[in-house]
């Protein structure tokens, strides 16, 4: 039965489908396609019931598609403008794009798979299946050039926010732009400015996260996972879409308050850096010591074997 009123919702979409036609179709009673549409509400499909013109399918829980994200959007300070593709070279440079012709802060770019992925450092992201998500989102904030990094810190904090919401799973961030599950990496962040001399003209945040992935290439076999992996069922990309895009919006205005002084509590209670002994690789020399702190700036302090304190502002880490 509930497979029977699927396919119809689904096959009339966009249009309502009449409680009376539903219960000729599916030989039952009014009652119980009523009683069916609500089983169907508690598994997280959403369908809208409109007195005298009955059913619509807004969306099914596996759906990922811009609408799913968006239906799913809470409205709050930040007003999203959800552009779905189903498959792009690289968000992020989409984003780019759509910033230069003046798109407004808000704008989402989101693929169901991308070809050309980038990370940090000119690296390669690996998210061509159809099962993670890539995700960028273009900002706007009214803070000077140096700061825009710190937009990579907030961004790690919603992310774990919105993976323990959605799967009650744990994840840890290795500053400045990784999730870790149980040490392996589940979400990079990469944050990319366009700027005049005086001040910021966009800043994209662009998230990749492993979802329902199972194969990965060779070389990250031992340092990359999925959030499937970890979680009781397969999280639903929509879902997460959403849950990070709602927590982003209440950790942003945050930011926009009070600068990563906002943010820094939480982000000091889901780091897996603090306290740890790391290496820091810049510039091609490196730098061991203790992670000490962040500071109110998002700036690393590193001691080093001599006692001395190093101010790390970018960089990639081994713990
Ligand atoms: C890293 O760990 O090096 C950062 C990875 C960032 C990947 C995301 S996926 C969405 C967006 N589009 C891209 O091409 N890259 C970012």
């Amino acid at each position: 039965m509930k497979s029977e009123l699927l396919a119809v919702l689904n096959e009339a979409y966009p249009e309502y489908v009449s409680g009376e036609k539903l219960s000729i179709l599916l030989h039952c009673s009014r009652t119980a396609v009523w009683k069916h549409i609500k089983n169907l509400q508690e598994e997280g499909y959403q369908i809208k019931a409109v007195r005298n013109k009955g059913y619509l399918l807004e969306s099914s829980p596996s759906l990922y598609s811009g609408h799913a994200v968006a239906s799913r959007l809470i409205k709050g300070n930040l007003p999203y403008q959800i552009r779905f593709y189903p498959e792009l070279l690289s968000t992020q440079n989409e984003a780019q794009r759509l910033a230069m012709e003046g798109a407004e802060e808000g704008t989402v770019v989101i693929a169901d798979k991308q070809t050309k992925g980038r990370g940090r450092l000119g690296r390669e992201w690996e998210s061509s299946m159809g099962t993670g998500l890539a995700v960028s989102l273009i900002l706007k904030p009214d803070v000077p050039a140096y700061k825009a990094p710190q937009l990579t810190l907030v961004a790690a904090v919603s992310v774990v926010k919105a993976i323990e919401q959605i799967t009650g799973v744990k994840a840890e961030i290795k500053w400045p732009n990784d999730l870790l599950i149980e040490g392996k990496k589940v979400c990079g962040i990469l944050t990319e400015m366009q700027a005049d001399p005086d001040r910021i003209k966009s800043v994209i945040v662009g998230i990749g996260l492993n979802v329902n992935e199972t194969v990965f290439p060779e070389h990250l076999h031992h340092i990359a996972a999925s959030l499937s992996g970890f979680a009781d069922s397969p999280p639903e990309r929509a879902q997460l879409a959403a849950a990070v895009l709602n927590q982003f919006a209440e950790d942003y205005e945050l930011y926009k308050q009070s600068g990563f002084a906002g943010v820094k509590a939480e982000w000091e209670s889901y780091s897996c850096t603090l306290g740890r002994k790391i290496q820091v690789r810049q510039n091609g020399s490196y730098i061991n010591g203790t992670a000490e702190a962040v500071d109110s700036q998002g700036v690393l302090k590193l001691r080093d074997k001599d006692g001395i304190l190093h101010s790390i502002v970018s960089g990639d880490i081994e713990i």
